[in-house]
Order: C-alpha cells, then structure tokens, then sequence
C-alpha cells in the first residue's frame, strides 16, 4: 500500500495489522486537515531513545535516581525496585489486572524514597544537563512542525513532569502548543522536596488521568482526529478525554522483549514500530497529514 502514499511506512521497523485500514484513516485524517487534529504522546521511551549505542537510555525517574543529588544507599534502594518491578511492566505473561498494583507498589516506594533526599528544585537543570537523557532522532522536526502549524501536543507521562519539562526545555522544543500532563513535585518554601502533587499518574492509569482533565479536551474539541505515540499498552487510555472523537491513529514503540509481545503490539497499536530509535515514521505521517508543507 503506502509505498505511494508514505514511504516510510515501508521501513523495516514498520509493521501493521491491517495497512488498508491505516491507509483509509490517514487519509481521512488528511482530508479534515491539520486544523482538526490532535496529538497526544507518551514520554519516557517514546518520544525519548530506549539506547543508544547499546547502552540503555534513562527515564525521567532514572535521571534523578543516576544524579548526584541521591545518596549510594538510596541508589541501591531505587535500583532494586528498578530490578524487581520493570521486568513486570514488560511481562506479557501476566494481565494488566494482575500488574495494576504492583505498579501502584513501584511508583510509591519510589516517590517515597525521592522525597526523603531533599532534592533541590534548583538543582533539577543541572542534573538534566548531566544527564545521559536523549530525545529520539528526528524530535526537531517533530516538535517544531507541530508548533509551525498550531497542532497541540499533549505530553502525557507517568514519568516527572518537572523533569521532562526541563528536558524539552533544554532541547529547545517546549513551544507554547505543548501541554503536560505528568507527575510534579512540591517543593516548601525553602524550595526542597516534600510530596509529589496531586492524583499519582502510574503506567496503567492513563485513562483516570485522562477523565480528570476534561477542561482541556473541552477546549480541543474541535480536534476530532487524534494522533496517539505511545511505548506501553497502558499509553492505549491516553485519548479517553477525547470528546466527540472522529479517528485515531495508534503508533507504539516497541523497544524491548519485541519477539514476545509483537502479537500483543499489533493486536492494540495500528502501526508498530519495532527496535525504532527515530521520529521518522511519526515525522512522515505529521509531513502527510499537513500537506508536505
Ligand atoms: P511514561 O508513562 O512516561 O513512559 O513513564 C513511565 C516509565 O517510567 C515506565 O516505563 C517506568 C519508568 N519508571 C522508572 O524508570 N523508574 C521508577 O522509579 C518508576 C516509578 C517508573
Ligand atoms: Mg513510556
């Protein structure tokens, strides 16, 4: 199919249940134009590299954890959770019901442990910039074309919100279309750390979050046509808020354990993107649906 329409969705790392399908949204989505469309993305691993040369790439929780504003004890403490619980968000032998409150467990010891490291709100830039943290190849284009022609992006993480924000930042691409929905700290009022805000955003509660930010569907609601960048079937509830919805389209990263959960992949993301470190297909399809201009 799209070899005509775009030609990169005959990439090697593209794979796709039903390529009709996605030929036939896309080009509804093309015809309504850009001024009807949304974007919504997850952070960590999906708009940020999973490795590089090899070595894996840090989340936004993993940036503080590898910083010098935690102790080696602490470390120890976070590497352990690290070991125990990543290994089942990705297994695919186990329900999403089965990982909910394991996941719950991991996010909450692992604030509990941050907050008792009296992290400094004016320490979190330099700790970015020391940072191994990279956006995917091709992140330029994306954010700056989306900015260029007013499309909002939605950045919805259950990562750190003060720290993906200062990532961005520092890579010159927080445009003012750019909205976050993440986990922030709280800082007191000698600016250290003592909570984290509001409701917890976890891995498999993206849709809650979602339905508690109506307001900001509400005024995108004349945007019917959502495109969804995600690395996590949990990321699948991102566009629950969205009202009145005409199409989406669904792009998962699929970064790790790839031959085991390809089936699992295919079965809920629209295009898969195996072993996929660029922007590439996301940036051609943006370049498509906005006229190639
Ligand atoms: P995301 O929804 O923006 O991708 O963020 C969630 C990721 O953060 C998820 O892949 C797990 C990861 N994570 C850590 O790396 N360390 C932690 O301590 C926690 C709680 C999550
Ligand atoms: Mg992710």
């Amino acid at each position: 199919m799209s070899g005509e329409m775009i030609a990169e969705l005959s990439n090697p790392t593209v794979h796709m249940r039903d390529p009709q399908r996605v030929k036939e949204i896309l080009q509804s989505m093309q015809k309504a134009g850009s001024n009807t469309i949304q974007v919504i993305s997850d952070f960590d691993m999906t708009l940020t590299r999973f490795a590089y040369n090899g070595k894996r790439c840090p989340t936004c929780h993993n940036i503080l954890d590898n910083s010098k504003l935690i102790t080696e004890e602490c470390k120890e403490k976070l590497k352990d959770l690290l070991n125990t619980y990543y290994p089942i968000e990705i297994d695919c032998a186990r329900s999403i019901e089965e990982k909910l409150p394991l996941m719950v467990e991991w996010w909450t010891k692992a604030h509990e442990l941050l907050v008792q490291q009296k992290i400094k709100k004016d320490l979190l830039a330099m700790v970015v910039r020391e940072s191994d943290a990279m956006l995917r190849d091709g992140y330029q284009l994306f954010f700056d074309h989306l900015h260029k022609h007013s499309i909002p992006l939605l950045i919805f993480s259950a990562g750190i919100g003060d720290i993906l924000e200062e990532v961005i930042r520092q890579a010159g691409v927080f445009h003012p279309n750019v909205k976050v929905f993440s986990n922030y700290m709280d800082f007191d009022e000698t600016g250290v750390l003592k909570a984290f805000k509001g409701e917890l955003i976890h891995i498999y509660n993206k849709r809650e979050g979602a339905l508690l930010n109506t307001g900001h569907f509400q005024e995108l609601r004349t945007r019917p046509n959502v495109l969804l960048l995600g690395d996590s079937l949990g990321d699948l509830t991102m566009a629950d808020g969205v009202q009145d919805m005409e199409n989406i389209l669904k792009i998962g990263f699929l970064n790790d354990k790839v031959e085991e959960r390809k089936q699992s992949y295919l079965n809920s993301y629209d295009i898969v993107l195996m072993k996929d470190e660029t922007m590439d297909v996301p940036n051609a399809i943006l370049l498509y649906l906005t006229g190639n201009k």
